[in-house]
């Protein structure tokens, strides 16, 4: 990938040819440096860097309402011509009451908001642009939940890389992503923009995703501010259901959703959003607790908050606010630096200011974070850094980035189930390609795809059109809703016809993501009936899934003669597909979340607790249901691969370790199949004994190997004390002596333990 120029505050002041505007902004950053040189304040910290002097002399220069202006975040439109600016926006800007907007991309209409800030306002302070950019701007990777099923912490990092080159590229300087929120329940929508239900893996996909959007530092014109979302504890709402209130104990909240956000900020992201729910009783968007206490005391962030869309306005009906002004009121004692869209900083600061309710230390406290981080991306030197149109044209959608999609959409396909080794196709079979997601591209690229374009995406049957030496003969059956079944017969003969059946079944894209909460994990409309008539027809019938969330498709899975996870997988989605189905590539993802049986599972999750009830098969009176088994249709962890991984028991180089030693834990894995394959290999731990209990397996670590036929490796972990802390009775955080199981095992529900004791 090429890299951009270096970071701008290594560089001289920056005059651009294009236009006396730029002479015109380079004069005042010298004249604002002129100022504070010879005005410097004598309370100034001595330590005090130079971007804090001069934030900190600008911030003398501003009105009231120029600072609350910088505390506003505006969206602008996108209409089918391109990107529009709402009505009364561009005077907001000209008159210096928004500082910020979203949703306003490409270097084109960038750079004329740019250039209203710049040349228009009184204090010409530039502009920050930002931006959904999930899994992608142009080239659409594969959604963020699917990524996590790869295993694969370097690609993962990469896509977001991309992300960022492509996003800077098109006038952008800020992602609201990475969304860090731990779920544990398939109905709610959004798991398909997070990594699943593990906090540990959660951990590690935050810091590659921040890594990968900040890529060598703020300044970079390759680079884009990160935005971890939604703090806090958003993925944990009571049913699933968006937007709900969020129960959880404090226990639970500090072991298992907040590690995400917490490493994702020690990673360096330099700003996080509030997310909409309460949290104990208290809107998170008004939690000083959280906010504050948490955030900025215990995590040491030291960058700014923004909220999410129109959190602050929501206070009002969430019932802890009055009115809006009173909202806002909450919002900045509570931490929050900048309102998203609501406008509430805008209308009522001012007053709740005159009125004595807040100070101007706490708006001038706000201003400087959003200041300082304008300062580090160089907007102050450039405003029009990141507005180069021949960069835009040259990477957007590069074959570069094309060729490191269809990596990680390989790398995030899942198989689950491949009877008879019906996987991978004979080249030259006659397949009928059937389903409502077979010759499909909008729904591929899946949702929140940023400036993705379904054009540019390949469908599933022009990937295995262009790989086959066979035939590829396709019908869509069924539409993904609906309850009509006139398309069956035409596909029915299409199957009888073919060697194989490839049915590519699963959800539209706006069922998940935000505001898509569902209540049933089947298949849509008729296509579990479609399955079932396919499977009649006694074929061999390969499933694809192309869904946003796990599911809970029993029926599908027995019927199935194959079946392979394949989430929306972006825009190389049809190419990636027909490596895995020719066996061009041996699939090798597993699954970040469990995939239950039935909605009455959920939440369903691997890290459970023992119970003091246990479940007993000849017990009625254990932790159990009575209509189903307790277990999961597919385990966390769990994927298949079309050559056979065989582990061995694990051993440990000691049997009793102490703090400041390092365990050895090691199993060999041999590939005793006739296909050289990857292997995630997983380390889980459970403490056996402690002040509080523990679940019953957690994820400590993976690795992923390459073994060729016949080849076998030993695998080796290192653990130490540090690994087993947790919350402790009395909400310490440390670990415990006692004795511990630990597994390596290819999922969640395998592998045999070793015991070790920790002294
Ligand atoms: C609301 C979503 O919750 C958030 O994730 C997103 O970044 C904002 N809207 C802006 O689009």
């Amino acid at each position: 990938m090429r890299q951009q120029q270096r970071p701008a505050h290594t560089t001289g002041f920056w005059v651009g040819p294009r236009s006396l505007g730029h002479y015109g902004l380079a004069l005042f950053v010298l004249v604002m440096l002129l100022a504070f040189f010879s005005h410097r304040p004598p309370a100034a910290p001595a330590a005090a860097s130079v971007e804090e002097r001069f934030v900190d002399s600008l911030l003398t220069q501003m009105t009231v309402e120029e600072k609350i202006g910088q505390m506003t975040l505006f969206t602008t439109d996108w209409e089918a011509t391109g990107p529009t600016i709402r009505a009364g926006y561009q005077e907001d800007i000209r008159k210096g009451r928004c500082g910020a907007l979203f949703n306003s991309h490409t270097v084109a209409f960038t750079r004329e908001l740019q250039r209203i800030a710049v040349e228009e306002t009184r204090l010409k302070i530039p502009l920050l642009f930002g931006y959904d950019v999930i899994h992608g701007y142009k080239t659409i990777f594969p959604i963020p939940l699917a990524e996590a099923a790869s295993w694969d912490l370097e690609a993962i990092e990469r896509s977001a890389r991309i992300a960022a080159v492509e996003a800077s590229a098109a006038g952008l300087h800020w992602t609201f992503a990475p969304m860090v929120d731990i779920s544990r329940d398939p109905r709610w929508g959004r798991v398909m923009e997070g990594a699943g239900e593990d906090t540990w893996w959660g951990c590690r996909v935050a810091e590659a995703r921040v890594r990968g959007f900040q890529g060598r530092g703020l300044g970079y014109t390759d680079a884009v501010v990160a935005c971890v979302k939604h703090y806090a504890a958003y993925g944990a709402p009571t049913a699933g259901r968006e937007y709900g209130t969020v129960d959880m104990s404090e226990r639970f909240f500090r072991e298992y959703y907040l590690p995400p956000y917490a490493a994702a900020v020690r990673a360096g992201a330099a700003t996080v959003m509030t997310s909409f729910n309460d949290y104990d009783g208290v809107p998170a968007t008004g939690s000083r607790y959280l906010l504050t206490e948490v955030l900025r005391r215990e995590l040491g962030f030291a960058g700014f908050v923004v909220t999410d869309y129109t959190a602050i306005n929501e206070m009002v009906p969430h019932g802890v606010a009055r009115d809006e002004q009173e909202a806002g009121e909450l919002a900045l004692h509570a931490g929050v630096d900048m309102d998203m869209q609501g406008a509430v900083f805008q209308r009522f600061l001012k007053k709740s200011l005159d009125a004595g309710k807040v100070s101007i230390a706490q708006i001038d406290t706000a201003v400087r974070r959003i200041l300082l981080l304008k300062y580090r991306l160089g907007l102050f030197e450039n405003p029009y850094k990141f507005c180069d149109a021949e960069r835009e044209k040259r990477l957007l959608l590069s074959a570069e980035h094309r060729a490191a999609a269809r990596d990680m959409a390989r790398k995030s396909i899942v198989l689950l189930k491949n009877e008879r080794k019906v996987l991978p196709l004979a080249r030259t079979a006659r397949i009928a390609l059937v389903g409502p997601l077979a010759d499909n591209k909008s729904e591929l690229i899946g949702s929140w795809s940023a400036a993705g374009n379904a054009a540019d995406c390949v469908s599933l049957l022009e990937g295995l059109r262009a790989a086959s030496k066979g035939a590829v003969w396709h019908a869509n059956g069924c539409d993904l809703e609906g309850d009509s079944r006139r398309g069956f017969a035409e596909t029915l003969a299409l199957a009888r016809k073919a060697d194989v059946v490839v049915a590519a079944v699963g959800e539209a894209a706006y069922m998940s993501g935000e505001a898509a909460s569902r209540t049933q994990l089947s298949l849509p409309g008729v296509q579990e009936a479609l399955i079932e008539a396919l499977a009649a027809t006694g074929k061999p019938l390969v499933v694809v899934l192309m869904n946003g969330r796990p599911l809970a498709i029993p029926g599908v899975v027995e019927r199935a003669t194959a079946l392979v996870e394949a989430w929306w997988l972006g825009t190389e989605a049809g190419n990636a597909l027909a490596d895995v189905l020719f066996g061009d590539y041996n699939p090798s993802g597993k699954l970040p979340m469990t995939f239950p049986r039935s909605v009455g599972q959920v939440p369903i999750f691997y890290n459970e607790k023992n119970t003091g009830r246990p479940f007993d098969p000849n017990s009625k009176w254990t932790s159990k249901y009575i209509d189903a088994p307790n277990s999961p249709l597919f385990p966390f962890g769990f994927g298949l691969s079309y050559t056979t991984f065989e582990y061995s028991a694990p051993a440990a180089s000691a049997r009793i370790f102490r703090a400041g030693d390092t365990l050895r834990i090691s199993a060999v894995v041999r590939n005793i199949g006739d296909r050289a394959g990857t292997e995630v290999v997983q380390l889980y731990v459970r403490d056996l004994v402690g002040s509080v209990t523990r679940p019953v397996r957690e994820l400590k670590g993976l690795q992923r190997i390459h073994l060729q036929p016949g080849e076998s490796r030993t695998v080796t972990f290192a653990l130490t004390e540090a690994d087993l802390r947790f919350y402790r009775g009395d909400m310490t955080f440390g670990s415990e002596p006692g004795e511990f199981d630990i597994f390596i095992g290819s999922h969640s529900a395998h592998g045999q333990p070793v015991r070790v004791a920790l002294q």
